[in-house]
């Protein structure tokens, strides 16, 4: 690691308060000025790193740069062990694209891809995904089945989207909704959607690799997304002042994807699933091939296929498809 990262971690893990040169000399064991030289060049890369005299260097509270030491500390000890797989950008287009061309290319389990921004970020049916720098946690995971036993994409989609409304929850006390299939809402408004991409075996007919991609808008205010989603997407602080979320919304969210002893079962991800979606008994329009029809959500099952009631009263089981409430 870098003398820069070793002195941010450092930094990290005492945020808001100072420490002296001379303490962080003596734990790399360089000199004073290599210390000073790297807090100037993290300052350069954005960091508010106050040098107060007679006390030394202190990391604000504030700071939301999205980095290996600021996610660090907020890991479990087995997810300690995947950092090396970690890669932090200031802007890709996709993560999900950067992620499947690494897993193409034999990314391990638990590669972990995340960047401030996205120029072309991307949810499903190929439309956008508004991802500004500095408002949004985008970030995507290599998941391999040999470790994570699914069968299917869509439970992947699901554990995800249970592990984002737990780890949401972890840091703001807010109780984020899921909205079949793969969309979380907060306050009846899309907070995150997640985008699970796979590439299934040819001879087997199993799944090779998955790259489980999520965008959770944190900060961005009403009025600076785009005219189109202004009333349909909120952010997890919409108009708070609230700064220095991001590291550890991402670890919580790690921490959950891949620190699991034991492989959590297909089962045991939906019921936590159903109890977190928004529509159960609920009347919500069905888009499928271009076509609406209104119908009852009654239940998902072991798989995650929703199950609804038509306006003819006949039981129908969603694959795949849209719905709006
Ligand atoms: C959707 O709303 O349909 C899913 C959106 C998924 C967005 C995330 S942001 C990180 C990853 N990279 C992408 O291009 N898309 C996903």
């Amino acid at each position: 690691m870098s003398t820069k990262n070793r002195i941010l971690e450092l930094l990290e893990q005492q945020r808001g308060e100072s420490i002296s040169g001379e303490h962080l000399a003596g734990i790399l064991n360089i000199s004073r000025n290599a210390v000073w030289k790297a807090v100037k060049e993290l300052q350069k890369d954005g960091y508010n790193i106050v040098a107060v005299t007679n006390k030394g260097y202190c990391l604000s509270d504030e700071n939301d740069i999205v980095s290996i030491p600021g996610i660090k500390p907020f890991l479990s000890e087995k997810c300690q062990s995947y950092i090396h797989k970690f890669h932090i950008y200031k802007s890709l287009e996709s993560t999900n694209k950067t992620a499947k061309e690494m897993a193409v290319k034999d990314a391990e389990h638990g590669t972990v891809i995340i960047s401030d921004c996205q120029t072309m970020g991307r949810g499903r049916y190929s439309r956008r995904f508004f991802s500004p720098s500095g408002g949004g946690l985008y970030m995507s995971i290599v998941l391999r089945p040999e470790v994570l036993h699914f069968k299917n994409p869509t439970s992947v989609t699901a554990f995800a989207a249970v592990a984002v409304c737990e780890a949401i929850e972890s840091i703001s006390k807010k109780t984020p909704k899921i909205k079949w299939v793969n969309d979380i809402f907060l306050d009846e408004k899309k907070v995150c959607g997640i985008l699970t991409e796979a590439v299934t075996d040819f001879e087997s007919g199993g799944l090779d690799w998955v790259v489980v991609g999520i965008g959770i808008n944190v900060y961005i205010r009403t009025e600076d997304f785009p005219d189109d989603l202004q009333s349909l997407a909120t952010s997890i602080y919409p108009d708070e002042k609230m700064h220095g979320v991001r590291n550890k919304l991402s670890a919580e969210i790690i921490n959950r994807i891949l620190g699991f002893e034991t492989p959590p079962s297909e089962t045991e991800i939906f019921e936590k699933y159903k109890k977190r979606l928004m529509m159960l008994g609920k009347e919500i329009t069905v888009i499928q091939n271009r076509m609406e029809y209104k119908a009852t959500a009654i239940d998902v099952d072991s798989v995650g296929h929703l199950i609804v009631k038509d306006e003819n009263g006949e039981i129908v089981t969603l694959s795949s498809g849209e719905i709006r409430v």
